[in-house]
């Protein structure tokens, strides 16, 4: 009785597997990009096995918004949805897949793409899988620094101007010196330029530098655009300004024995040098 009655549990098991496996179709791939660029249309496909079911329809929404239908009994077989918005510009299908090319809008905004597959009535079965997809439009260079001299005096203050590459969203611009945050005043907020196609915009944020009396050596000016996507993107731009001061002289010569002197020390090495002569010759 016992053995009998475990046989067929498992039977009713193996029965129940099986039929798991012959009836469920299935979304087996979905393609869509993690970032789409406003420039041009993305493509996203779904992949999909019916496994001897019939196929009704495929839809795709674009957050819960239907943008494309594929129903093979219909004619015309393939409809748009929002195609005014210039959001889908066409699709197709094959007996496992379909594909459609959508104009993300250019604001960086993200939405889900979502593959619905439905099989025949009576039963309507349907299968449906998401994606999420941001509208990005990376940066194809670094920011630029401009307004910077190679070499300053302790005490000289200078206005630097650090403007990034086009991108979307726009940049945030931060400003370094020697790997400290250089808070804004109010008047150096980071400013945007009009947009290109596709809602680029160049930021730029402006940077008072003044060197403090008793500085020395050089300092390091890093600007970083930020663009506040996930994960965030980050370029940057680096310069180096020497602090050259006739007090700090001996140090400056002293800490470079070695490396290739610049012609303005040595010059003023010279000056130095023919001061202390003349002073120890008058002594
Ligand atoms: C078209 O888009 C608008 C706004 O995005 C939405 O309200 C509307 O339901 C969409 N139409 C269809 C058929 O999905
Ligand atoms: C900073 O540079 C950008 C572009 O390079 C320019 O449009 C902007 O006027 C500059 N700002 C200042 C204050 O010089
Ligand atoms: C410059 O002087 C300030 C005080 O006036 C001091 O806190 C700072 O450490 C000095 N910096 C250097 C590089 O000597």
């Amino acid at each position: 009785m016992m053995c009998i009655s475990g046989y067929s549990k498992m039977k009713l098991l193996a029965l129940i597997a099986l039929c798991a496996i012959t009836s469920a179709h299935d979304i087996t791939q979905l393609k869509v990009p993690l970032y789409a660029d406003p420039r041009r249309a993305a493509e996203l496909s779904c992949h999909f096995q019916m496994n001897d079911q019939k196929l009704h329809s495929v839809k795709w929404y674009r957050d819960m918004n239907e943008i494309f239908r594929y129903n093979p009994s219909q004619k015309p077989s393939i409809r748009l949805f929002n195609v005014t918005g210039i959001m889908v510009q066409g699709g197709e299908c094959q007996t496992d897949s379909c594909m459609v090319r959508v104009m993300p809008p250019p604001i960086a905004t993200g939405a889900a793409y979502t593959c619905e597959v439905s099989t025949e009535g009576p039963k309507f079965q349907i299968a449906r899988k998401s994606k999420h997809m941001t509208v990005v439009a990376m940066p194809d260079g670094d920011p630029v620094i401009i307004g910077a001299p190679k070499v300053l005096k302790p005490g000289e203050q200078i206005f630097l101007n650090c403007t990034s590459d086009y991108s979307l969203p726009s940049a945030d611009i931060n400003w370094y010196i020697d790997d400290e945050l250089q808070k804004p005043e109010a008047w150096q907020r980071t400013e945007q330029s009009g947009p290109q196609p596709g809602g680029l915009r160049r930021s730029w944020r402006v940077l008072r530098v003044r060197v403090p009396p008793n500085a020395s050596g050089a300092m390091r000016v890093r600007c970083e655009a930020i663009l506040s996507v996930e994960p965030p993107v980050v370029r940057d731009a680096n310069i180096i300004i020497t602090i050259h001061s006739r007090t700090q002289l001996s140090k400056y010569v002293s800490n470079n024995a070695g490396t290739k002197l610049d012609v303005n020390v040595v010059s003023l090495v010279i000056i130095w040098t023919v001061k202390q002569i003349s002073r120890f010759m008058s002594l």
